[in-house]
């Protein structure tokens, strides 16, 4: 397996191109399936998450042309709607070809996703809600089983937790549905507004996109054209660049990036001392003289976000007095806590809060990472330990960060990814 070697102590200069987001083209990817003509994808994020949906997709039937950034798609000839366990053990976020699959077949079996890292996650919302668009669901043999021979029909669904994934496949879903779909507390983030925003590209009426109601009017079954979709930037790879240029001291340029998808971040980074130039589509940060704590509670957008919890402890490891951090959204997302104590931090957890004592040095160390975001904070803070950190379980970042270390490198870090022997 590989690890990645980094020596502490550099500052960082320069600029980085920001990649297309993962969890904005994820969903995008699993929407092809509502289409029966050709389609291109641009600004997709060379991970491996994406990868392995688009294997996804040829496993049922599609053919998918795929260079690092670019996909296109044709989901014309389908020719199974089972998404086995290999490929959705891999990647929970498959479970997002439920809804398309459904919508447009009337049958699916879906495995049902592991549960991961951060916590149990279930996707019992997603099955209520698609129950109420008239499918009938079965669990079986760690497969969702579900069907609606004569289509889906629109429905007001009320969802009890504000779910992106289960807003996703109703959205979906509901594109393709007989009639008109009502999404109560739906979710908002900037990766489910785009995924509004290619159905309603293919004529479907939907109002209140970027609002926390959902009104879809479905095709009745027939199946949509999509244009050429280019997907949003990564707010959350984004934000770990500028949590590297904050723990570092240093100040760098993020080029292709939509700050408005970052307020939370920006406003957290500006009360601990950093400030910003933002333009158009660039931000530069510039770095704090003291680094101040913070306190954070997660919640859904457009409030803190979760995917940015891990990279702000390790911020927050060196500034200069306590910080206090709420996780609210997952049960168990505190899994990188250990291995920055590893390296020297003073964080202690008592249920869902952390308080981080703010120390002077961490020092290298060897460090496990344990999911995606967990990585990178571990990374951030082997960038300012004294000597030489080696990150090992790295296959975590590779899902959803497109190379790290390139862009870190090129911005002056000293990181290596090397073979463990
Ligand atoms: C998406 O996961 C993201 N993944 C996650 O990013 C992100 O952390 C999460 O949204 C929250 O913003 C993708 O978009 C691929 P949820 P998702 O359904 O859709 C509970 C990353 O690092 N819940 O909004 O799975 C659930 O347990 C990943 O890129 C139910 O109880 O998140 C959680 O506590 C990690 N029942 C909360 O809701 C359900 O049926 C939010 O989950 C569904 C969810």
């Amino acid at each position: 397996m590989d690890y990645l070697e980094i020596v502490g102590g550099s500052k960082l200069k320069g600029a980085i191109t920001i990649s297309g987001a993962k969890n904005a083209a994820l969903p995008i990817i699993a929407a092809t399936l509502l289409s029966d003509k050709p389609l291109t994808l641009t600004n997709l994020p060379n991970v491996v998450d994406i990868r392995t949906l688009l294997k996804l997709l040829t496993m049922l039937g599609g053919s998918v042309e795929h260079n690092e950034t670019i996909a296109n798609i044709n989901n014309s000839d389908i020719q199974s709607t089972k998404a086995v366990y290999e490929i959705v053990s891999q990647m929970r976020a498959s479970i997002l070809v439920l809804g398309p699959l459904l919508t447009r077949f009337g049958e699916c079996e879906v495995s049902l996703p592991g549960g991961c890292a951060i916590g149990q996650r279930p996707i019992d919302l997603h099955l209520k809600a698609l129950e109420s668009m008239g499918a009938t669901i079965e669990i079986k043999g760690g497969y969702v089983r579900a069907e609606a021979k004569d289509g889906l029909h629109g429905a007001k669904i009320i969802f009890d937790k504000i779910t992106v994934g289960g807003t996703e496949n109703v959205v979906m879903a509901a594109a393709m549905a007989h009639g008109t779909t009502n999404i109560i507390n739906a979710a908002k983030e900037p990766e489910v507004v785009q995924l509004c925003e290619m159905i309603a590209s293919a004529g479907i009426e939907i109002e209140g996109i970027g609002t926390n109601e959902l009104t879809i009017e479905g095709t009745c079954g027939k199946p949509l054209e999509f244009p050429t979709i280019e997907v949003i930037p990564d707010r959350i790879e984004a934000g770990t660049y500028l949590c590297a240029a904050a723990i570092t001291s240093s100040s760098i340029t993020l080029n292709k990036v939509n700050a408005g998808h970052l307020r939370a971040s920006i406003d957290k980074l500006e009360s601990m001392g950093c400030s910003f130039d933002i333009e158009d589509e660039s931000i530069t940060i510039h770095p704090a003289i003291t680094l101040k704590p913070v306190d954070l509670i997660t919640i859904e957008y457009p409030g803190f976000p979760t995917d940015m919890q891990a990279q702000f402890m390790a911020v927050a490891v060196i500034a200069e007095g306590e910080s206090l951090i709420e996780e609210r959204l997952f049960e168990n997302r505190f899994m990188h806590v250990s291995e920055l104590n590893r390296l020297g931090a003073d964080i202690w957890l008592k249920g869902s809060t952390a308080a981080v004592k703010g120390v002077s040095t961490l020092y290298g160390a060897d460090v496990m990472a344990t999911d995606l975001r967990a990585s990178s904070a571990l990374v951030l803070a082997a960038l300012v330990a004294e000597g030489t950190t080696n990150v090992r379980r790295i296959y975590h970042l590779d899902r959803g960060y497109d190379d790290l270390e390139g862009k870190l490198s090129s911005l002056g870090a000293q990181i290596t990814r090397k073979k463990e022997v």
